[in-house]
């Protein structure tokens, strides 16, 4: 299987976090560190507040930019919520679906998750969809089931042809915000079963060029060999993403991956 086929995303997920006024400071000294060379896309996903000033921080495109959940509705009486019609007209380019922290505390479940996913494409945005396994699942060695069943649920919502717009992201529960990263090799037997099970359903073609991210306490450290992993094609990223300086440094290491200067 060819990395040729597919990008390479380090994503920040910034979470609840920084207020609108912090977002062009952050900018600035993230795109002054940046490498020259464009080795990978990057992308910030913000809260719905940030997003406009984020926008206009940017002034080029070398980052993308994006939100961290959409509403299942198209529009209406949804008190609260932001559909995916608004985030494409700010000019929103990714979208965080089904991360676990939406999964545990606002109650999506994987149809939910699917129809965000649908909702997203349909826009012409790209949906980040999120799997992963608690802690009790890995130890009572659930682990596969749980992702096949988590991806196979996303996919169902996922029209034929649209499969190379998806990007999902495999963060094992238990790594996420707790400093316990998974090991590249556990990292990779996921992200390989996730491309397996993305072949089975549509193909070989499909498969090869769906970027898959590991996402769960990755830093500086720990960044490059998670990354030189055949099936991982890049980070999605929370803690770290909100130090400049440690997420420039996880892009650099996509360029030592690359053997990039
Ligand atoms: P941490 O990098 O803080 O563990 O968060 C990972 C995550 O949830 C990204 O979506």
């Amino acid at each position: 299987m060819n990395k040729k086929y597919r990008k390479t995303i380090i994503a920040g997920n910034w979470k609840m976090n920084l207020v609108p006024s912090e977002v062009k400071p952050f900018a600035e000294e993230l795109r002054s560190l940046l490498p020259k060379t464009k080795t990978c896309e990057v992308a910030l996903l913000v809260p719905f507040t940030h997003i406009s000033t984020l926008r206009r921080s940017l002034k080029d495109n070398r980052i993308s930019f994006g939100a961290q959940d959409v509403s299942i509705h198209e529009k209406g009486a949804y008190t609260g919520e932001v559909s995916a019609d608004m985030l494409a007209d700010m000019g929103v380019h990714y979208v965080i679906v089904g991360h676990s922290e939406c999964r545990q505390y606002h109650g999506d479940t994987d149809f939910t998750v699917g129809q965000k996913a649908a909702a997203v494409l349909e826009k012409g945005m790209s949906p980040i969809i999120c799997v992963g396994e608690s802690l009790e699942q890995r130890e009572r060695g659930l682990t596969m089931e749980h992702i096949s069943y988590q991806v196979l649920a996303a996919l169902s919502f996922i029209p034929e042809g649209k499969e190379r717009q998806i990007v999902i992201a495999y963060e094992p529960i238990w790594a996420i915000g707790t400093g316990k990263t998974a090991t590249d090799e556990e990292a990779q037997e996921v992200c390989a079963h996730i491309r397996a099970v993305i072949r089975e359903k549509r193909g070989a073609r499909v498969a090869r060029s769906v970027s898959i991210l590991y996402g769960g306490s990755m830093n500086p450290k720990n960044a490059k060999g998670l990354l030189s992993m055949e099936d991982i094609d890049g980070g999605l990223i929370g803690g770290a993403s909100l130090k400049p300086k440690d997420f420039s440094q996880i892009i650099d290491a996509v360029a030592e991956v690359t053997g990039e200067e």
